[in-house]
């Protein structure tokens, strides 16, 4: 299988004049296509930078990533923002869905980001996911105007519009009582199967981190060994 992300030796350091936090050491990672990966870790052990790290919004204080053969490293912030909207979608713990924009606007923004697709296109790729994740029926609805399931559903179809072949994840059920988190944990593995994505998820759910292939330990920014039974 091929590999699709690399990180290689990741540190990251936050130097704030006198304080300096080293929240990642040494960190190596790979993410093979279609893989299904979930990263557990007390707050704080620093799995949220690592994903903001690996999708390109931010850069590592030492270390490589790789996307797709190519190292965000030394590319600008306009060439990572490409590298994302071409390879990724993100899903995150508080939907951040655009509050002034309908479910159908919301879903089709990262295709209409790219000037090559036009607006109609954009509209009916976003209607057919909406109604693949069940909301065919609340299309035009605001944020505000849907439940939290809901919501979390319109942020995993828009992470999906694009067709990436990796969704990060970062807690993506963690609002969401137990049942809401189930059926958005077996939505995005269904769409994930059906598609090819693969899914690297951050989650303090153990349930849900059993049902990934493969279940990562983060503990003071470096891997450690995962035991299923805590
Ligand atoms: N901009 C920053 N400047 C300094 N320290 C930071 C900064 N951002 C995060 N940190 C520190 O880095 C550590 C890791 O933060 P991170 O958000 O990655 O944790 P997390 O594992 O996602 O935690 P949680 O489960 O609570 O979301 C924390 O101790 C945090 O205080
Ligand atoms: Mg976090």
């Amino acid at each position: 299988m091929s590999e699709i992300l690399i990180a290689k030796d990741i540190n990251k350091i936050y130097d704030e004049g006198l304080i300096r936090t080293q929240v990642l050491t040494g960190l190596d990672l790979s993410v093979r296509a279609g893989e299904r990966i979930a990263i557990v870790g007390t707050s704080g052990s620093g799995k949220s930078t690592l994903l903001h790290l690996l999708g390109g919004l931010d850069v590592p204080t030492s270390g490589e990533i790789w996307l797709h053969g190519q190292c965000l490293n030394n590319m600008n912030e306009t060439q990572r923002g490409e590298m994302r909207n071409q390879h990724l979608g993100f899903v995150y713990q508080f939907h951040h869905l655009l509050p002034e924009f309908n479910a159908i606007e919301n879903v089709a923004m990262p295709l209409l980001l790219r000037p090559s697709v036009p607006i109609k296109t954009a509209r009916a790729e976003a209607i057919e996911l909406l109604e693949r994740v069940g909301l065919g029926h609340r299309l035009d609805h605001r944020p505000g105007e849907l439940s939290g399931g809901e919501r979390q559903r319109v942020a995993i179809a828009r992470a999906l519009v694009t067709k990436p072949s990796l969704v990060l994840a970062d807690e993506p059920t963690g609002n969401l009582d137990y049942d809401n988190a189930q059926s958005v944990f077996a939505l995005l593995a269904e769409l994930q199967d059906t598609m090819q994505t693969a899914l690297l998820m951050v989650t303090h759910d153990r349930n849900l981190a059993a049902m990934a292939d493969r279940q990562m330990l983060l503990k003071n920014g470096q891997w450690s060994q995962f035991d299923s039974s805590i």
